[in-house]
């Protein structure tokens, strides 16, 4: 499940990484045929393929967090991978779909000689805002910083082994006191 996980997160960057070429080109290029062909490549792979590359690391992920010790919320590095991920998978078709689709429509038109303008900051932001969310899911995976969500989980799943150990205190001293005995006789 790990390779799933590695794999489907390793091609969601990858798919982000496409989407900023593209998107970037479009933007920046003089060549109004290049842009054309930049913004409607987009559609080929900004929706469908993103959201299921995005589905699959997110349930490979939370397979993980259920089989292992670290559960889905009991550490806060897992939390906030959880909500990086169901964000943008949310944004992919509530942001990115409308985007691509008027970006697309707008690449027809440049290829058919209009002189359209677009809106650019819609498209400018999935492509800057999705691989740092996902940079920083991958530092959270590496590092695993900041530890557990509640500090008393950990002495209260002690607690058990402890009791078992040394039960309460009076009942600790007579076992102790038991065993002087035993040992003196
Ligand atoms: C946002 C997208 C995500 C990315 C880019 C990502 C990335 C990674 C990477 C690179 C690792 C390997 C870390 C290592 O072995 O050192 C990993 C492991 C893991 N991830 Fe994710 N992940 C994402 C989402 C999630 C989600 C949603 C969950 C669960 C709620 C999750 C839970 C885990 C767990 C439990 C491990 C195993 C850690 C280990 O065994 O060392 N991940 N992830």
């Amino acid at each position: 499940m790990l390779v799933v996980h590695l794999v489907s997160a390793g091609a969601w960057i990858g798919l982000d990484v496409v989407l900023a070429i593209l998107v970037f080109t479009a933007l920046l290029t003089d060549d109004v045929r290049t842009a054309a062909v930049s913004y409607q490549a987009l559609r080929l792979f900004a929706v469908w393929p993103l959201s299921t590359i995005g589905l699959v690391c997110l349930a490979s992920g939370i397979t993980l967090g259920l089989g292992t010790r670290y559960g889905l919320v009991r550490y806060w590095w897992v939390a906030a991978k959880l909500a990086i991920n169901i964000v943008f998978v949310a944004l992919v078709p509530l942001a990115l779909r409308p985007a691509v689709s008027e970006a697309a429509a707008y690449g027809r038109q440049l290829t058919d000689g209009a002189l359209v303008t677009l809106p650019t900051t819609d498209l400018l932001f999935p492509p800057i805002v999705s691989p740092a969310g996902l940079l920083l899911a991958v530092i959270l995976a590496v590092y695993k910083p900041w530890g557990r969500i509640r500090k008393g989980a950990r002495s209260s799943a002690r607690a058990p082994a402890k009791a078992s150990g040394s039960r309460s205190w009076p009942e600790a001293n007579r076992r102790v006191a038991d065993s002087r005995t035993d040992s003196a006789e």
